[in-house]
């Protein structure tokens, strides 16, 4: 299966097919330039991740004639930092990667955006791939070309809009993915549901228990419908001009006030953040009616079935109303003081709010974490 993000001269497939990691050589060796030493790509992945899928991709290349050049960075978020960036445009540099080569990032989230900004400024700009391994990353970060480390300030303060050359995507490297790491993507993919389309909610509420179950052609389908729909987005807003791909951040901005009160720890990942912030969304959308009540007990219903934390309280994150506001103010939609949130009319119905009365969330935020 193939989904085209259409962005013009820079449009690019994601290709999703089970068992495509070790059929990849022949996608990737014609993105490869020739030289005269041997024709070699680099792939960047993270410790967690090489040991387990790099053999794979080394053994495709291989059979296409290519060298996979290895560039590996430790697990986890740490590595999206300036340090982790020099680490890996140094190591880019003594490859010899130059302006028009690509560099393949294999990996989740981390890795896709690093490598990502890494290549948009290497030598002012080269190419990169996009081999993601988590189901957040096939769902979501690998697709769209944004890119980011993180600041002393606030996640993904440091980035840039850079579309990748190719997007490979194969379902069946999420069988080694740890349970809970499959529930935080699968967010993400409930969340396409939620802001444009019930019916796939509605399938979601059918095929999630299987998909959290492993179900690779269950989640195989649930990552074309996601890349379906994030393409659409992209390719109607690229850089969140408009109000269109500010939708993907539903639940975002009400989930980065728990995952900044965590310390973007593992005590909430952000998928978890992204549920319990989807959940507060539709009760704050039901308690200022603007979608009906009924509507914000089914999300919730489907997320507490499948065992996503809704209580702040339960987390020990139920931090004065104030300080959860004031976390809110930092997101990159506030303009002028302005809070800005993706709200709902309805199941499939997301859409922009400007200027939310702030002392109505942190109302509603006071009876929510009481509950
Ligand atoms: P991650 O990359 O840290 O991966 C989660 C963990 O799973 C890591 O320990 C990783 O080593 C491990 N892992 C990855 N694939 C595996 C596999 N197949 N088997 C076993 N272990 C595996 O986290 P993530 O959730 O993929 O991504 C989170 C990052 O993505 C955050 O930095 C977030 O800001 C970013 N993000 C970016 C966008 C975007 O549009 N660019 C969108 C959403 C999130
Ligand atoms: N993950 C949000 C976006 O790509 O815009």
């Amino acid at each position: 299966m193939i989904v085209d993000v259409e962005l013009g001269a820079r449009r690019y497939p994601i290709h999703i097919e089970a068992g495509l990691l070790g059929r990849a050589g022949a996608l990737l060796a014609p993105l490869v330039r020739p030289r005269p030493d041997g024709n070699r790509l680099v792939v960047v992945s993270d410790t967690h991740v090489a040991p387990l899928h790099l053999p794979a991709l080394t053994a495709a290349l291989a059979e296409s004639g290519v060298e996979a050049v290895p560039v590996i960075l430790p697990a986890g978020e740490a590595s999206k930092s300036w340090a982790g960036l020099e680490q890996l445009c140094e190591a880019l540099l003594a490859h010899g990667v130059e302006r028009r080569d690509v560099v393949v990032a294999l990996g989740g989230g981390v890795i896709g955006d690093l490598t990502g900004f890494a290549t948009s400024v290497l030598r002012r700009g080269c190419g990169f791939v996009q081999i993601p391994t988590t189901l957040l990353a096939q769902v979501d970060s690998s697709v769209g070309g944004k890119t980011a480390i993180n600041a002393a300030a606030g996640k993904n303060l440091i980035g840039s809009f850079h579309q990748p050359a190719m997007v490979l995507i194969d379902p069946t490297v999420l069988a080694t993915l740890p349970p809970r790491e499959l529930a935080a993507g699968y967010a993400e993919v409930v969340k396409y549901g939620l802001l444009g389309d019930a019916n796939f909610f509605s399938w979601c509420e059918a095929h999630a228990a299987r998909l959290l179950a492993g179900d690779a052609m269950v989640q195989a389908e649930a990552i074309a419908a996601s890349c379906r729909a994030k393409a659409a987005i992209v390719a109607a807003d690229e850089r969140e001009t408009g109000d269109v791909r500010a939708l993907l951040n539903l639940g975002h901005t009400f989930g980065h006030a728990f995952e900044a009160e965590a310390g973007f720890s593992d005590r909430l990942l952000h998928g978890e953040g992204v549920a319990l912030g989807m959940a507060l969304a539709f009760d704050f959308s039901a308690r200022t009616g603007l979608c009906s009540p009924d509507d914000a007990a089914r999300v919730r219903a489907h997320l507490a079935a499948h065992g996503y934390p809704l209580s702040p309280r339960a987390l020990g994150l139920d931090a004065p109303p104030e300080r959860l506001l004031a976390h809110m103010m930092q997101d990159k939609k506030v303009e002028a003081g302005r809070l800005t949130l993706i709200l709902v009319r309805g199941i499939g119905q997301a859409f922009v709010a400007h200027d939310v009365d702030k002392a109505e969330v942190q109302a509603f935020l006071a009876h929510a974490l009481a509950a």
